[in-house]
């Protein structure tokens, strides 16, 4: 019942767009205008969070698609119970921003049986059938942290006794940044990390784990790493408290380069962020509007990422951050 009218959708979707010149391009098109999607997002336990929601929010509006919001509040059981009631409701189609990489087989079992195509953004997944899932939108996480392994390479000479703040357990972008750094500092005898926990991705979490490695490690440790920008202005309050100066007595790199890490860049208490683009709106209804269309998507779409250290850490530049 759900995949006819999945169909019936696609060649009614089809047959508007080729009105309107068989191509979506982007904003305002009317080929989105009829459909309903359901947006699963994790929570808004970061910067990059929040701007990546304003973004899908944002674009869903401007294509004149109703969207159904739901925040699952940081816990992967809420996305499940939100993708459920998304296809009670017979939307057209589901974005989802997983939490974790596995534990999504049935779930979205049950949104192909209702034909409903599912478009993931930001994060990857573990299934046994890659076919549960149309799209991945998302940056490339290994070649993040390597990166961000590399610029501290560089910096230190190869020379650097590293704290570690992870991202949530279970996340692709925690276990991949994880991995890209690792393969970079390993090649470098005099890189060690002397220590690794998670921060959840949270400034407040990534701040108190800081304060208690302090304890543990501040007489050793020369350089922090944190899996993104949140956790690591976290790190930053933690070091002043305990009376070192962030980005001089310990070096910091993140991931995510949202507009707060340029200011603490400006103010030379971050050293370097890699960049994490969440402004996937346009790229994701894109998607949904070619699927709907019966058009072929590519299984990955990269978002490409740069590195920002101090010295892009320009009033204009920061002025002109969008997130
Ligand atoms: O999946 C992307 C990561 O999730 C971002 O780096 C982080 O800030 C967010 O919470």
């Amino acid at each position: 019942m759900k995949f006819k009218t999945w169909l019936m959708g696609s060649v009614l979707l089809g047959a508007v767009s080729c009105m309107t010149g068989c191509g979506n391009g982007g904003g305002g098109s009317s080929a989105s205008k009829s459909i309903t999607v359901g947006f699963a997002q994790i929570g808004a336990e970061s910067d990059w969070r929040v701007a990546e929601t304003v973004s899908i929010k944002e674009e869903a509006e401007k294509r004149g698609v109703n969207l159904k919001f739901s925040d699952a509040q940081g816990k992967k059981e809420n996305q499940i119970r939100a993708i459920r009631n998304f296809i009670a409701q017979g939307v057209n189609a589901i974005i989802l921003a997983p939490k974790e990489e596995t534990g999504w087989d049935s779930v979205l079992k049950e949104a192909k049986d209702a034909g409903i195509p599912v478009v993931l953004v930001d994060r990857g997944i573990k299934v046994e059938d890659e076919s549960l899932y149309a799209t991945l939108i998302a940056s490339d996480f290994v070649y993040e942290g390597r990166m961000a392994g590399e610029w501290l390479a560089q910096k230190t000479g190869g020379k650097a006794k590293i704290i570690e703040l992870q991202g949530s357990p279970g996340a692709a972008p925690a276990i991949d940044r994880q991995k890209g750094f690792v393969e970079v500092i390993d090649q470098h005898e005099g890189m060690e990390i002397i220590a690794s926990q998670t921060g959840q991705f949270e400034q407040e979490k990534g701040q108190k784990v800081m304060e208690a490695l302090l304890q543990q490690h501040g007489e050793t440790v020369t350089a922090v790493y944190a899996h993104n920008d949140n956790m690591a202005l976290g790190a930053i309050q933690a070091i002043k408290q305990a009376g070192k100066k962030p980005g001089e007595d310990i070096l910091i790199v993140s991931i995510d380069a949202v507009k707060s890490a340029f200011e603490a860049m400006a103010r030379g208490e971050l050293n370097c962020t890699v960049e994490c683009s969440p402004l996937l709106g346009s790229m994701a209804f894109d998607s949904v509007e070619a699927l709907l269309a019966g058009k072929p998507v590519e299984k990955k779409q990269v978002v490409p990422d740069q590195v920002y250290d101090q010295s892009q850490a320009t009033p204009e530049i920061v002025a002109g951050r969008k997130y």
